[in-house]
């Protein structure tokens, strides 16, 4: 799909949002209800993708970090899950910092035209270019109808335990692209 004059902007209190619809009701009310809460109270960034007429996408970024908790306390099990073992004096690190995709949805009218993976690869390349801060992983809380896209942007699952659940708890490792 071929976009002209689409631009990106980060959320700020007098941002004006303009029309979104994808799908979900969560996701479309996180936005126009709680996404200026979210940077107010410094929870959560969020970007728009947008053109003249209306908002193509949303994402939002907060602070996170994949730990051996995330596996039942398991270093061992982690540590193979992750395929990373950094030495420490008490064996191994249990934890890694990471950065969580809070929020990710595209406008119906656009969905399967690339704007997610754009979107994935945007942020990909923001927390390994010039970062600020140390930054091993990009994790999400998957909606099981959005894995087969994750899986496919490269995201592996940390646990089976979420198998279930209504979300699954995904990963990245930056590493393997620098
Ligand atoms: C899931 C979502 C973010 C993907 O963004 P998108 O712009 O539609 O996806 P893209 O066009 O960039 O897709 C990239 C690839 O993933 C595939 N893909 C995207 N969504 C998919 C899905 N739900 N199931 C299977 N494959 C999917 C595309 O076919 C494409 O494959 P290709 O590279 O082989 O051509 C978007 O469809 C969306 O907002 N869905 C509704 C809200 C939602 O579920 N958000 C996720 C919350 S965790």
């Amino acid at each position: 799909m071929e976009y002209n004059n689409i631009k990106l902007i980060r959320l700020e209190a007098d941002t004006e949002i303009l029309p979104f619809d994808c799908g979900d009701t969560d996701l479309n009310g996180f936005l126009f209800e709680d996404a200026k809460k979210y940077a107010k109270e410094l929870i959560a960034v969020t970007y728009i993708i947008q053109d003249d007429a209306k908002t193509l996408a949303y994402f939002n970024y907060l602070n996170d970090k994949i730990s051996h908790t995330d596996l039942d306390g398991n270093l061992a099990k982690f540590i193979e899950r992750i395929g990373i073992h950094l030495p420490s004096e008490k064996g191994g690190h249990k934890s890694y910092p990471a950065v969580k995709i809070g929020r990710l949805a595209v406008n119906i009218e656009s969905q399967i035209g690339g704007l997610g993976k754009m979107i994935i690869d945007y942020t990909k390349g923001t927390f390994t270019n010039n970062n600020k801060t140390g930054c091993k992983f990009i994790t999400v809380d998957a909606y099981k109808k959005s894995l087969p896209f994750y899986e496919k942007m490269g995201f592996k699952y940390l646990s089976s335990k979420d198998k279930k659940s209504d979300t699954r708890l995904m990963y990245f490792n930056l590493q393997s692209i620098c």
